[in-house]
């Protein structure tokens, strides 16, 4: 068995001659840049919609019209950290929720009672892809006259009530960064009513910079990213860099490994090129075949969780049934000692994400109420581990992650 890799693009052979193809002769796209809107206003029929190379770019430009110096924003313990760090960046004041036990999305219950005359924002984040309490959440909002800004970055093909996610909010702001589905190998996508948003937004998209320099950088980026992605190419190469670095340098492999998250440095909103043909041309494809990737998830999810029902060790998010959402994320509950069931992982060739990243008190950030519990999200953002799911696994990979858990489980010493 080759070593399963964290990220699992699912993309053909004939994607990459075209990527290629498309990086030399940079024609442009135009074209599909327009087929990829058409296929997001299917969902967002009253809405605006525009593209940018992330959507933290979104995110930024967002918060910079809506809100000014000192207001207070409501955000969910469990966000996107850099989003906090955005909102600090531009002297907003930031206030936090704590989660719900059962989805570890904000707990509409305890929003109303942060609200003061300074707030004027709520953020929340459709965690994993699965929907927040979004109707109730939307009733706060209106009844305080608050913006209300979702964060779609993961719950693309993620339904409220048959309404897709990103049409509650004043705004809805996607991701197709290299690691969602569909990916555009970096990139967002916004959505909203406001057209003085979408002309900031692409005023801002024309003035970004046109660097070769950069170019070159983020098509290496993707390109070796892509490669990787494969399980018999990241065993011959990167893995092996991997395991020296999570065995000798536990620092440095986590400071790689979420390197996409930007926490390293002041978030700079013209790091990014302007989206790029190769990107449009590839992540087009992604959503023609987005139906069949999206139930590939699905498919593959139930798998894993219906084989994995009766280990102890281990627990599941407790989502309802009924909800129609994209399953992107498998993400598993490690009762004890994440860091050491994930280790044994790794060793057995399984190179899973910890995802415990979400609390946004552990980075130092400005919070005003940083004081108060935050048990929920405390007690659960440390033992959360994402269990790959992608669309290109086969089954008898599959069971050999089935396999693998469970042998984990049974030698999972928690003293260790
Ligand atoms: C919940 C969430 N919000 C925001 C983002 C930022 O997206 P992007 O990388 O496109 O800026 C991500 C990316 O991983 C995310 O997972």
């Amino acid at each position: 068995m080759f070593n399963i890799p964290f990220t699992l693009i699912d993309y053909k052979i004939t994607n990459i001659f075209q990527l290629l193809k498309d990086f030399v002769f940079n024609k442009s796209c135009k074209d599909n840049k327009e087929k990829i809107i058409d296929t997001f206003q299917k969902e967002f029929p009253n809405k605006e919609i525009a593209l940018l190379p992330s959507a933290r770019l979104g995110f930024y430009l967002t918060l910079k019209k809506y809100f000014k110096e000192n207001d207070e924003v409501i955000f969910s313990a469990m966000s996107f950290p850099l989003y906090v760090k955005i909102a600090n960046q531009l002297n907003l004041k930031v206030v936090l929720v704590d989660v719900n036990q059962s989805t570890l999305n904000i707990d509409e219950n305890k929003i109303e009672s942060k609200i003061n005359t300074n707030t004027k924002g709520i953020i929340i984040t459709h965690l994993f892809g699965y929907p927040c309490e979004i109707s109730k959440i939307q009733k706060i909002a209106n009844k305080h006259n608050l913006k209300l800004i979702e964060d779609c970055a993961q719950s693309f093909g993620s339904y409220y009530e048959n309404m897709h996610t990103g049409n509650f909010g004043n705004v809805g702001i996607f991701s197709t960064s290299l690691v969602k589905i569909p990916t555009t190998l970096g990139g967002g996508i916004v959505v909203t009513k406001d057209k003085d948003l979408i002309k900031i937004i692409d005023e801002f998209n024309n003035q970004l910079p046109k660097s070769y320099i950069i170019y070159l950088k983020y098509f290496l980026k993707n390109f070796i990213s892509l490669l990787n992605s494969k399980p018999l190419i990241y065993t011959l190469f990167s893995s092996k860099i991997f395991s020296i670095l999570n065995k000798y340098n536990p620092r440095i492999y986590r400071k790689i490994i979420y390197s996409g998250m930007g926490l390293q440095k002041k978030f700079d909103p013209s790091e990014r090129l302007n989206l790029k043909n190769y990107q449009v041309n590839f992540g087009l494809d992604q959503f023609k075949n987005y139906s069949i990737l999206r139930q590939k998830c699905k498919e593959n999810s139930d798998y894993i969780q219906n084989n994995l029902k009766d280990v102890n060790e281990i627990e599941f998010l407790n989502y309802k049934q009924s909800t129609k959402w994209n399953h992107q994320y498998l993400v598993i509950k490690i009762r004890k000692n994440l860091e050491n069931f994930s280790k044994k992982m790794f060793n057995n060739k399984i190179h899973a994400m910890e995802e415990n990243v979400w609390n946004c008190l552990d980075y130092g950030y400005k919070i005003k109420n940083e004081n108060e519990n935050f048990d929920i999200t405390k007690n659960n953002n440390i033992k959360l581990l994402r269990i790959q799911n992608s669309p290109s696994l086969k089954k008898k990979e599959l069971d050999y992650i089935i396999d693998t858990i469970k042998k984990v489980s049974k030698t999972h010493n928690v003293n260790e």
